[in-house]
């Protein structure tokens, strides 16, 4: 007889920024002053129209499942955005609406992959997605990626890389934890090679609204054969709502329809009345001002990184990560985080968390968090790094 534990959780990291989280937890209870830089959800509130469009839903009482591929006005919705945002055309029968980016991915694998099939990531990547494709007893092949391709994959690498057991590739843009984005003609020639290998494209776009000197490139201007995973966590600042979306070729519609019924039943239905706000002009006038403050963060802090001796080999264009390199002052990031935690009080993410190229000489600067604290932050910083052997 076997365990009764899955031979699989062998194989599903755990997030190793938590050990940091539960020690920068008890520091606090010391009374230290910690400043959080670890953390993957900018200090803003749901904006003040989303909020009351969800409580007004609740206090009539009604909160009822909703169709499992969603409400059909926040489909609608959806589906205008990409018209307006990108001038493409969306079939809403194509867009489900799923608990967050994470139920998102959960449905498109759970349609597409079979047993011991593989996916293609960058290495360094988000590490969750990978998780998945083991759920579904899939594997995943990293390949390295650095700062000369934006930390992005590229079709040549796509085909380099390919295998027999090869089903496709999920590609992130802007990137966790590099805030790279991948440029449209590399998505592009990615998507074709996909394509012709008659594989699955996923394209996660949840920081999509997060870029700031450019526009971002959906995988949908390209071709209707790929599945794009969103959500309203990040750019809709709604991290705890729990609600993002699929987009789904066409063939998969019915699968995918099966999929969200069985697993979840629906998204939360208060969660969905409060999404159809974050459309509206109040709320996306809010948002704008955000992106804004987040595109001076991102300034400041790549400054100040770069001033200290970090290297960050292209400046990141999205998201809010800073990937940076400390080979100067370290060989073992994870120690380096441990440590400026306990001397400094300042809290980041070691390279680990995101795989294994190169990771021991990087970490991710998250600036979640005002331009005052991040100031304070990197005073403390430099303060370490001068006895920091
Ligand atoms: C690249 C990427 N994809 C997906 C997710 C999952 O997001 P959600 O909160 O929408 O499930 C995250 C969360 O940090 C992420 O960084």
């Amino acid at each position: 007889m076997t365990g009764r534990m899955a031979d699989r959780m062998a194989e599903i990291s755990p997030f190793y920024v938590m050990t940091l989280l539960q020690r920068a937890k008890e520091l606090e209870k010391q009374g230290r002053d910690i400043i959080h830089m670890e953390i993957g959800e900018p200090d803003f509130p749901t904006p003040a129209a989303i909020v009351k469009a969800g409580m007004d839903f609740i206090q009539k009482g009604d909160v009822k499942y909703t169709p499992a591929s969603g409400l059909p006005l926040l489909r609608e919705k959806v589906a205008e955005f990409y018209q307006q945002q990108y001038g493409v055309k969306v079939a809403k029968e194509r867009i489900f609406i799923t608990p967050g980016a994470s139920g998102a991915f959960l449905l498109a694998l759970g349609a597409t992959l079979n047993p011991n099939e593989e996916l293609l990531m960058s290495d360094p990547c988000y590490p969750c997605n990978s998780n998945f494709v083991r759920l579904f007893n899939g594997k995943t092949r990293f390949v390295p990626v650095n700062a000369d391709n934006d930390y992005q994959l590229t079709a040549q690498a796509i085909r380099d890389s390919w295998q027999s057991n090869t089903k496709g590739v999920i590609c992130a843009s802007p990137s966790n934890p590099t805030g790279t984005i991948i440029k449209a003609e590399v998505l592009k020639q990615s998507i074709e090679a996909v394509n012709e290998l008659n594989g699955c494209f996923f394209s996660d776009e949840i920081y999509h609204g997060l870029i700031y000197d450019e526009k971002a490139t959906s995988a949908l201007e390209f071709s209707d054969d790929v599945f794009v995973i969103n959500s309203f966590s990040k750019n809709f600042g709604m991290t705890g709502w729990r609600i993002g979306w699929l987009i789904v070729p066409e063939e998969f519609i019915e699968a995918t329809n099966k999929l969200a019924q069985n697993i979840f039943i629906a998204t939360s239905t208060h969660s969905q009345y409060a999404a159809l706000a974050a459309f509206e002009a109040e709320a996306q006038q809010e948002l704008e001002n955000r992106r804004q403050e987040l595109s001076k963060r991102r300034d400041f802090l790549y400054q100040k990184l770069q001033d200290l001796g970090f290297e960050m080999g292209c400046k990141p264009q999205g998201a809010f990560y800073i990937y940076a390199n400390c080979a100067k002052f370290s060989d073992d990031s994870f120690q380096f985080a441990h440590d400026l935690l306990e001397k400094e009080g300042v809290a980041i993410t070691p390279g680990k968390d995101f795989g294994t190229n190169d990771a021991c000489h990087h970490l991710r600067f998250a600036y979640t968090t005002s331009i005052n604290k991040m100031a304070e932050a990197m005073t403390r910083l430099e303060t370490f790094l001068e006895d920091y052997k």
